[in-house]
């Protein structure tokens, strides 16, 4: 990217303008259902259908949110942070959307029937382990929370979306019964991005020691 190309977009992602177009794609999925359920266009199996599209959207979601600090680094736009809360929101938007579906429409409310779901049927245990870590991460998303956690507390905690991701594909995997492409596209994105950090703390971590140790340093590096 030239550097030209890099400061209109940086003055783009810090227009005080550009939160509500994001906002607004990101009900795009949302406004479909919605209006697939007003133009009773919403297949065969309803049901079905709603509960698929929600975890869908859950899933990109969450690998959406995981890609903002690679992203950030790779293409020298720190701006792209101000995205990432709301698009840790929309995971867990669309997530107790796909909860919902299953409680109220799949399960009527039968929380016995549900207990012994989450308890026998594995890929529901995975998806229900997957959301429920998703609660303490949207309920401490505000910079209030920030502030009374402290940064490095509150980083840890978050580190939870690596295990919801995690769960999330597990989830995905293990029930689809034949076609198992789409899940380990998904196990594939999250693996990377994974990786990438790691990359990066490896990379960090060398830095930091190159900086406690500068004489060590000096000898490594000079030319033999
Ligand atoms: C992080 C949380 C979760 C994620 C990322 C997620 C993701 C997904 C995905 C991607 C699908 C398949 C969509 C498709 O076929 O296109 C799915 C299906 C499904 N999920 Fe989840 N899910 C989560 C949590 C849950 C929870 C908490 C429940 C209920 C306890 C649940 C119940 C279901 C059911 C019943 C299906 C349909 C299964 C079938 O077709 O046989 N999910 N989910």
């Amino acid at each position: 990217m030239h550097q030209e190309e890099r400061t209109t977009l940086r003055k783009i992602l810090t227009s005080k303008w550009i939160k509500p177009p994001v906002f607004g794609l990101c009900l795009v999925p949302l406004a479909q259902l919605a209006w697939r359920a007003l133009h009773n266009n919403l297949t065969a199996n309803p049901i079905e259908y709603i509960t698929h599209q929600t975890g869908d959207w859950t899933l990109i979601f969450i690998v959406l949110t995981l890609a903002v600090t690679p992203a950030r680094k790779i293409l020298r736009l720190p701006e792209l942070i101000r995205f990432r809360r709301m698009l840790g929101l929309f995971a867990f938007f669309y997530g107790s959307l796909h909860f919902g579906t299953w409680i109220g429409l799949d399960k009527f409310f039968d929380w016995s029937d549900m207990l012994a779901d989450v308890r026998k049927r594995t890929f529901i245990t995975a998806g229900f382990t997957g959301f429920v870590l998703m609660l303490p991460l949207a309920l401490t998303s505000t910079s209030g929370w920030i502030r009374r956690l402290g940064g490095k507390r509150w980083l840890a905690l978050h580190r939870l979306i690596y295990v919801t991701a995690v769960a999330g594909v597990v989830h995905y995997y293990w029930l689809v019964k034949s076609d198992v492409r789409k899940p380990l596209f998904y196990g594939f994105l999250v693996s990377l991005l994974l990786a990438v950090r790691v990359v990066y703390w490896l990379v960090g971590r060398r830095s930091r020691a190159k900086a406690s140790h500068p004489k060590l340093t000096a000898v490594e590096t000079a030319p033999s």
